[in-house]
């Protein structure tokens, strides 16, 4: 980002992380930087593929075994001020386990991920409470019976002894907000939270996840790959192909006033923002290249509707301050420059 502003509470800067595979290496994260305002929402789109969910994993450190951060910082501001260093910290140390959870928690996509099938609902939003909080065993069990009934699961007090299976999908997804929340967390990371839902319980978590940040003055990082769920969602956006941020401005910058050639296909795949933008529903075209052999140059170049040649072909853009918080990574707006050779 070409800003930065002091009220950070999260900030990653020029995150890199591969995954090593039998053939060599893939290139999910390639140099990310971004920032979560303290108290406010960012938004993280691109299509499938693109790395999003590496650099969630990056920051809490559950990349698989596979996966390693070879580049860059991951600040996290705790509440006493100090900048903590999150890269630095053992993957499996007491730091970041007490980080995981207590300050930053995570959603994920599929609730099935982080709720077993063998233990009733109750047991494991206690156990995520007893992990960060010295509480009874009675006194967990009554905050895991607030946290559902906040969360609008219906008769809280008897469900909570239920199965995650006796659930529907958006209880279910439900139930793991609550989980997420069970430790007051500062900062929440929801991967795709409603990407598994229907339309109508889609809604329903969304509106329910705007009124928990408000209530509980969360930071929220929100990653999807629906630009009509982010424009409903947050303030601030970071589009991200291929493992780099390629533009990033406010929610209006984005949608009204999008430059980077990604951002423009991506606005237009999206039937229902034709109400913000007027156009056609138009497929990208192609499909995202492997992050294993990363395309030269622009990363977007091989499907870019407005392909230089060369210039992007054989060098790297880097990001372009083109408003007060709007920067965009293209040729189309800025000069090639000696040191952004691929
Ligand atoms: N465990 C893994 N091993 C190897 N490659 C992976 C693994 N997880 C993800 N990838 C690859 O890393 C890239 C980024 O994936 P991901 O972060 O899941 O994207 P997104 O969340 O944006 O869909 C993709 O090319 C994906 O195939
Ligand atoms: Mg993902």
């Amino acid at each position: 980002m070409v800003d930065s502003s002091d009220n950070w509470i999260l900030r990653v800067s020029n995150l890199e992380a591969k995954f090593l595979v039998d053939e060599g290496a893939v290139h999910a994260v390639n140099g990310v930087s971004l920032e979560v305002p303290a108290g406010e929402s960012i938004g993280i789109v691109g299509e499938s593929g693109c790395g999003k969910t590496a650099t969630a994993y990056s920051i809490l450190q559950l990349l698989p075994s596979t996966g390693k951060i070879t580049n860059g910082k991951i600040e996290y501001r705790a509440k006493d001020g100090t900048v903590l260093d999150l890269t630095a910290m053992k993957t499996e140390g007491r730091q970041i386990r007490s980080i995981r959870g207590g300050d930053i928690s995570m959603i994920f996509q599929e609730p099935m991920t982080s709720l077993s099938p063998v233990h009733t609902v109750c047991n494991q939003i206690c156990e995520a409470i007893r992990l960060h909080q010295p509480l009874t065993e009675k006194q967990a069990r009554n905050r895991a019976i607030e946290l559902l009934a906040m969360v609008a699961i219906p008769d809280a007090k008897r469900r909570v002894d239920e199965y995650p299976f006796q659930f529907s999908g958006g209880m279910r997804q439900r139930a793991m907000i609550a989980m997420a929340l069970a430790c007051n967390p500062r900062v929440l990371i929801a991967d795709e939270p409603t990407t598994a839902l229907d339309v109508t319980t889609q809604a329903q978590v969304l509106k329910l996840m705007n009124r928990i940040q408000d209530e509980f003055d969360l930071s929220l990082m929100l990653i999807t790959h629906d630009l009509g769920v982010i424009a409903q969602m947050v303030s601030f956006v970071y589009v991200m192909y291929l493992g780099k941020i390629v533009e990033s401005g406010t929610v209006y910058d984005i949608f009204d006033n999008p430059k980077h050639p990604y951002t423009r296909d991506l606005i237009k795949s999206v039937p229902k923002l034709r109400g913000l933008r007027g156009e056609r529903v138009a497929a990208i075209k192609g499909s995202v290249p492997s992050a294993y052999r990363l395309p030269t140059g622009c990363s977007f170049h091989t499907r870019c509707r407005d392909y230089l040649g060369d210039v992007c072909r054989l060098n790297t853009p880097i990001p372009e301050k083109v408003g007060e918080h709007h920067s965009v990574s293209c040729f189309l707006h800025s000069p090639v420059k000696e040191t952004g050779n691929a």
